[in-house]
């Protein structure tokens, strides 16, 4: 947001006055890594809270770690404290009880009544919505701050019961978020903490989580930027965009030179080639560039709804419409591609990549959901098999893994994921798909069925914070 230039400019005038900002002395040391500010001494002598003071000295002695990376951070450089973010009121329900015990130990000067606050150590997109209001706002209608709304809506494994809570608490809500929850003491369920999923469900009502991509206490951009920090989630059989984007010559271009790239651009100036030479994940799906402003909702710029089962457009997605038409989101992305390539090149990848999308929609998919429909009509499959039936199995997989990677693999130009572990997989998938089912169908069999499925014992009841109470 260009706004944070006039954060920059306040806080490069804090950072004079507080004397952070290199002498001579430190001006001989060599360079350091872009991403890494200059060493600097922190020293409080401008106008913090006791409370607040407390908070940092106490916790330099009890987690240097902590203390270390915030002290390094911009928040650090712009008075931004332990207290703004932590802050909490008495009666909030993840308020943290057990911290007013420090407070009285006495063994070290920070312990003492005086400097006693309420504190939660869940900090969510509300509390970081005082100072970001815009970010906050972008994020809250996203797919990723609404996605445990969506996938409560579409998806088996949920809504039967087909995995249990424990299996999706290391699996499914690391990545999408937990429900938080605290028992009658105020302590956090560890069945749902600690999490960073992108939508969690916090206790104040806010959905998810900014540490997902900015993890504390650094809160860095250049992190955000870079592809690893998307790549924790986005990758796999399922939805491999790290491995692709590696694949990719804009990901191999970024391996070879990006450590001299300028990662640490202010918010909202970092700009194709001069900062950068090939986007990351981050250049095209949220970064300004060029006539595009930065964004924090990651449904823009997109054309098409790719890891559904029928690729579809954005505004008929159920779950989750998209506000605005595919047409004004193709022209989103094509303007970054249009900082660093042609019209026509950039036209023809998208005609390659609709081509791609058509292709699996036709020839792969459609035909095997009439497949299916035919085996399910003539009741040679039960509709509640599952995964129990390896032939539905097959089906899920043309779709949910191969399928999904023949068309990212096109859309972010990985030649290898669209046919090798795309289109191809997709083949040899719809041909034993389809041989099976014929003989079920010519000689009238019911499939396989397995009698049992391990560990199906996972909730089935959609969160009521979302969905409200269970209808009798
Ligand atoms: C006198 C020392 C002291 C002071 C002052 C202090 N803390 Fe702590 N804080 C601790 C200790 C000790 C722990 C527990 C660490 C552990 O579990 O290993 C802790 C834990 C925390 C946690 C984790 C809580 C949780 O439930 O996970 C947060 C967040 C935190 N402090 C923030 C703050 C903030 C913000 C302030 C200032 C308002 C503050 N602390 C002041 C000593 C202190
Ligand atoms: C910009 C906001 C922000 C500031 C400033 C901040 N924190 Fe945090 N802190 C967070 C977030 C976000 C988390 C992760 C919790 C979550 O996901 O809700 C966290 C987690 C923690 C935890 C628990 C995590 C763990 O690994 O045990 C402690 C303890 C903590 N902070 C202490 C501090 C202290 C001490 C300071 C000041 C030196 C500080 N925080 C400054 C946002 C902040
Ligand atoms: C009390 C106000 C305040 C709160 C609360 C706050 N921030 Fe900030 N944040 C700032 C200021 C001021 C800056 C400095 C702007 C600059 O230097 O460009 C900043 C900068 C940032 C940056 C840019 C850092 C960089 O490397 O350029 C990120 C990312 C960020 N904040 C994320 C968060 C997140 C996530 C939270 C909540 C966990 C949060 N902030 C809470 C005030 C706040
Ligand atoms: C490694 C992180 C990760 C894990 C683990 C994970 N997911 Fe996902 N999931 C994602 C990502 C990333 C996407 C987005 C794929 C895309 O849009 O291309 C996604 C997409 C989905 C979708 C499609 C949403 C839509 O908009 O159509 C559903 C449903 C889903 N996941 C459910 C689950 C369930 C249930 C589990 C556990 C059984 C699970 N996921 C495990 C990261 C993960
Ligand atoms: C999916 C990853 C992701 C999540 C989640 C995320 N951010 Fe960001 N954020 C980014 C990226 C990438 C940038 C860098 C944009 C650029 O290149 O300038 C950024 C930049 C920022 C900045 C710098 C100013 C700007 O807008 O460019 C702030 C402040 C910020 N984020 C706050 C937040 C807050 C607050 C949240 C939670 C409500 C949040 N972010 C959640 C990826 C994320
Ligand atoms: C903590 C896990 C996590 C991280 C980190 C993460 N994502 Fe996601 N992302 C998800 C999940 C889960 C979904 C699926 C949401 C849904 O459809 O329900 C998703 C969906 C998306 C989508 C598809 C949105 C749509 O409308 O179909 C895009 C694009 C995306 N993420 C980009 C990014 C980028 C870029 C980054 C890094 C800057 C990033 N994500 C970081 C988990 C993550
Ligand atoms: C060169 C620009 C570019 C880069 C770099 C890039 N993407 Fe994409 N991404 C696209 C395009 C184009 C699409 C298809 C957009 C559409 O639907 O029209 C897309 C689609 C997606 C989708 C949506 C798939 C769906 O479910 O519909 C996700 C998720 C995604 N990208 C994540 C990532 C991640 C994570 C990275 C980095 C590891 C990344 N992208 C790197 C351009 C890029
Ligand atoms: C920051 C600049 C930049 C942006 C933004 C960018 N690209 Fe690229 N792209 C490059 C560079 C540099 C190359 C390598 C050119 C070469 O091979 O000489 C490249 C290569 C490509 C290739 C060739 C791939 C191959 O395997 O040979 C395609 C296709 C492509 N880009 C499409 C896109 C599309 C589509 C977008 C927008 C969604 C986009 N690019 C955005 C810089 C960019």
């Amino acid at each position: 947001m260009r706004k944070s230039l006039l954060w920059l400019g306040a806080a490069a005038l804090l950072a004079l006055a507080w004397g952070l900002t290199p002498g001579p002395a430190q001006a001989q040391k060599p360079v350091p890594a872009p991403n890494q500010p200059l060493q600097k001494e922190f020293r409080i002598v401008r106008s913090m809270s006791k409370q607040a003071v407390a908070c940092i000295q106490c916790h330099k002695l009890v987690s240097p770690g902590i203390f270390s990376d915030w002290a390094h951070s911009r928040h650090a450089s712009a008075n931004i404290t332990c207290l703004d973010c932590h802050k909490a009121e008495e009666f909030d329900p993840d308020v943290a009880k057990e911290h007013y015990k420090v407070y009285e130990k006495g063994d070290n000067p920070w312990a003492k009544a005086a400097y006693r606050v309420p504190i939660s150590g869940v900090v969510t997109p509300k509390d970081c919505s005082r100072c970001h209001p815009d970010e906050a706002k972008q994020y809250s209608v996203s797919k990723h701050a609404n996605t445990l709304q969506i996938i409560w809506q579409i998806d088996p494994w949920l809504n039967f019961g087909l995995n249990s809570d424990f299996e999706r608490t290391n699996g499914c809500f690391t990545c999408h978020g937990t429900v938080l929850k605290v028992d009658k003491n105020g302590k956090l369920d560890p069945q749902t903490w600690p999490n960073v999923g992108v939508g969690r469900l916090n206790l104040d009502g806010s959905r998810g989580s900014c540490s997902a991509c900015h993890t504390r206490h650094r809160f860095s951009v250049a992190e955000a930027r870079k592809p690893d920090t998307c790549g924790q989630c986005h990758l796999g059989p399922d939805h491999p965009q790290w491995e692709i984007y590696n694949e990719s010559k804009h990901g191999s271009i970024m391996r070879s030179q990006g450590e001299k790239w300028n990662w640490n651009a202010a918010p909202g100036t970092w700009t194709p080639g001069v900062d950068y030479r090939t986007p990351t994940c981050a250049a095209c799906h949220m970064s300004g560039s060029g006539v595009e402003l930065t964004t924090h909702d990651v449904t823009r710029r997109l054309s098409w709804e790719m890891q559904a089962p029928l690729t579809i457009r954005p505004q008929d997605f159920k779950p989750w419409p998209s506000q605005t038409s595919w047409q004004e989101e193709r022209t989103r992305m094509r303007n970054i591609c249009l900082q660093c390539h042609s019209q026509a090149w950039a036209d023809s990848h998208f005609t390659q990549m609709d081509g791609a999308v058509k292709e699996y929609n036709n020839v792969y998919y459609q035909p095997a959901l009439k497949k299916l429909d035919e085996l399910y009509k003539k009741g040679l499959l039960p509709k509640d098999a599952f995964f129990k039936a390896p032939l539905w199995v097959q089906f899920y997989e043309l779709w949910h893994h191969e399928g999904r990677r023949a068309r990212m693999g096109a859309a972010m130009m990985a030649p290898d994921y669209s046919w090798w572990h795309g289109f191809y997989e997709c083949k040899k998938r719809y041909l034993e798909f389809m041989r099976e089912a014929d003989e079920l169908i010519k000689h009238h069999q019911k499939a396989y069925v397995a009698p049992y499925f391990p560990a199906a014992t996972g909730s089935t009841q959609k969160p009521p914070q979302i969905f409200g109470p269970r209808k009798k």
